[in-house]
């Protein structure tokens, strides 16, 4: 897409490769390139190019962080469960400097204590959490309202 006029990444993190084989309960039937097919069509709808990253390696979730700077506008993080413990994340994130959304497929705030904590979250704008892929939409349009705020 050519006249997009903000660039997002979509960031997911460990195990969420495997949706599809995960419990259909939390994260329902779409595979990873399902869902993310799904969010390029909103993307599009909403005037932004989405890009896509998945890793199961922190380093390399924290090393895509890093190389955002300069190349995108703004990020949707979904770090799986790196979530609830890894400040790594939230240092890389930080650093950054790029308006952030959170988004959790299952209603982490409703399952077991430890999914409560998110490490992130006091760098995001938002959080969506609970509404299966269509999370994802809120999430990118907040993204487009706050870049759209800072005129940027
Ligand atoms: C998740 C929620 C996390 O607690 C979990 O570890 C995941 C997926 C979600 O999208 O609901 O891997 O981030």
């Amino acid at each position: 897409m050519t006249d997009a006029r903000y660039r997002i990444e979509v960031m997911h993190g460990v195990n969420l490769n495997l949706l599809g084989e995960r419990d259909p309960l939390h994260y329902g039937t779409l595979t990873l390139p399902g869902l993310q097919a799904q969010i390029a069509a909103w993307a599009t709808e909403l005037g932004l190019e989405a890009s896509f990253f998945q890793t199961n390696a922190e380093s390399e979730y924290v090393e895509r962080l890093h190389a955002l700077r300069g190349e995108v506008d703004g990020v949707i993080l979904n770090p799986g469960s790196w979530t609830h413990y890894a400040y790594a994340i939230h240092d890389a994130l930080e650093l950054t400097g790029l308006p952030a959304v959170e988004v959790h497929l299952s209603d982490v705030r409703s399952r077991e204590p430890w999914r409560r904590l998110s490490v992130i979250g006091d760098l995001c704008l938002a959080t969506f959490s609970g509404k299966g892929p269509e999370g994802y939409r809120p999430a990118l349009q907040r993204l487009r309202d706050e870049l759209e705020e800072a005129g940027t």
